[in-house]
């Protein structure tokens, strides 16, 4: 039988030990034996609760005054500070709906009809538990753990860590002793952009002679999390081929933060990397076989469903220049950077080049408006980290917390973006001819020469077979605004935002042009 920690506040001992010989037998019904430990005050069971992981607090609705529900008062702090924790009100009197704030209990019991009509009413408790509670109380985490590097957790032992483990490692109430995780370990991992926590998490039982998957957990602010979840239900789980994607194994809720946790992609004893790792190494088999498997016209998953939409600036200014000063920050970048790397000299609206003036890129992305754009479900952050490449030539997607419906080439601009990001060699040549290259890149049928520009050719080739009738203006158009959003982001070294330059320069003379 596993311990469960259970909180009883009553302001009489008499009480607390009546109450707690009476739910002993309800918790024993669900499987487990509880633990109990009892609070005088809500002030007593708020400390203690900052401090240690509970599964279930039982208060009285009343607390000393049958008339006043002082303790549903109590409820309500305890359920707005610690949601995930079981909140059992109990009461002998009456009360109705109006009266209960909100939040407010998870179950009500009635004391005196569970005094009269015992085992039924405990069976009917016992039951309601099990369907609400979804924890593993039996599981610890390593103190040897890595969360030095953690934005939310500075020790292994964080009570509100414990109760994400807790979450996203329970299977049922039925328990098998040599099938139940009892320990995880933590390591950090790298790679991730979002302010995620996310390290590798292994678990460990009884036996050593059972091994669990290894998995990764996700430890995100509330709003992201929740947002992650539903989209990897909404758009992935019953989509998205099940070789091409980690699974979520498990998921958890508090507070402030929420948590998934997905399979590791190394499971199956290959050697799997992330998309950026090939491209650092030059190596261009990799986006050669994305090109030919998840990014294939021949086997469109998400890609299949189109939607005509109506303003493309509007998608595009939401999800990259929304927060404030974005754009100015952006523009202040360019206007910097231009006269940098390609000697360029700005005025108020303009920049030029040698002979040929060109309107500033806020001009062109964010005044002029553009229209008709093809819609369809996007990963949505098709960063080269969020692909995992196998040297077995498997291809998996990680990462959902943006997977939606958005522009149809947005996933091909943001993989062109990280090959011209990670390419290992630079390209050196003078501004001038690298924006002559870019030009005719842009002019398909012209062929390049650097490998890095086949193979941007390459998934610019595939959004084009994908989606033949959106006009290629609109691929150009994403392009630069997404470009131009990245020329403010510090956390990309300089010289690599400086690559992006000439392609921005040429895109938006493209646009300017059309
Ligand atoms: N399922 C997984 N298997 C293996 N590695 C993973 C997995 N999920 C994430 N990672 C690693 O952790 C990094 C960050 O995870 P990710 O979900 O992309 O977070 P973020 O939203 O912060 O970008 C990834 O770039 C990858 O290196
Ligand atoms: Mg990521």
């Amino acid at each position: 039988m596993h311990d469960l920690k259970v909180a009883i506040v009553e302001l009489e001992d008499e009480d607390f030990e009546g109450l707690r010989d009476l739910y002993g037998p309800i918790f024993r019904m669900a499987g487990y034996n509880a633990v109990a430990t009892h609070f005088k005050s809500e002030n007593a069971l708020m400390r203690t609760l900052e401090r240690s992981h509970y599964h279930v607090v039982i208060c009285d609705l009343s607390l000393g005054s049958e008339n006043n529900w002082f303790g549903l008062r109590t409820i309500k702090i305890l359920k707005a500070g610690f949601p995930e924790i079981i909140c059992v009100g109990n009461t002998r009197g009456d009360l109705t709906y109006q009266q209960t704030p909100y939040p407010s209990f998870d179950i009500f019991v009635d004391k005196g009809k569970l005094n009269r009509e015992q085992e039924k009413y405990q069976k009917q408790i016992a039951e309601q538990f099990r369907r609400i509670f979804r924890q593993n109380v039996d599981v610890e985490i390593d103190s040897e753990s890595d969360v030095a590097s953690s934005k939310r957790f500075r020790d292994p032992q964080d009570k509100t860590l414990q109760s994400i483990v807790c979450q996203v490692t329970f299977t049922t109430h039925t328990h098998d002793q040599a099938t139940d995780i009892r320990r995880v370990k933590l390591e950090p991992l790298t790679g991730g952009r979002s302010g995620s926590d996310v390290f590798k998490m292994v678990g460990y039982g009884a036996s050593d002679s059972l091994s669990f998957v290894p998995a990764v957990l996700k430890i995100s602010d509330i709003d992201n999390a929740r947002r992650e979840w539903d989209n990897y239900r909404r758009y992935v789980k019953w989509l998205i081929p099940f070789s091409w994607r980690a699974d979520v194994l498990g998921i958890a809720f508090t507070k402030k933060f929420g948590a998934l946790c997905y399979s590791f992609i190394h499971s199956r004893g290959r050697s799997f990397d992330s998309l950026t790792r090939y491209i650092e190494m030059g190596d261009d088999s990799a986006i050669t076989l994305l090109a030919e498997t998840i990014l294939s016209p021949d086997l469109k998953r998400w890609y299949g469903l189109t939607v005509q939409e109506s303003n493309i600036s509007r998608r595009y200014l939401q999800r990259f220049f929304s927060e404030d000063g974005a754009e100015v920050a952006s523009r202040a970048q360019f206007e910097r950077m231009i006269r940098v790397y390609a000697g360029a000299s700005v005025s108020n609206r303009k920049f030029s080049l040698g002979r040929r003036e060109h309107r500033l890129p806020h001009e062109v992305l964010l005044r002029d408006l553009r229209g008709a754009y093809t819609s369809c479900l996007c990963h949505g952050d098709l960063n080269s980290n969020n692909i995992m490449v196998s040297s077995a030539g498997e291809l998996m997607f990680i990462d959902f917390q943006h997977t939606g419906w958005g522009h149809a080439f947005e996933d091909f601009i943001m993989l062109e973006i990280s090959v011209r990001l990670h390419w290992p060699q630079p390209n050196e040549a003078a501004f001038s001819d690298r924006l002559e290259v870019e030009g005719s890149l842009i002019e398909f049928g012209a062929s390049v020469q650097e490998a890095e520009l086949k193979q941007i050719s390459l998934v610019r080739r595939a959004a084009v077979d994908n989606f033949p009738a959106e006009s290629f203006q609109n691929y150009l158009y994403g392009l630069s605004a997404m470009i131009f959003s990245i020329l403010r982001y510090g956390s990309v070294e300089e010289c690599r935002r400086a690559r992006l330059l000439p392609c921005l320069v040429a895109s938006i003379a493209a646009l300017e042009s059309a």
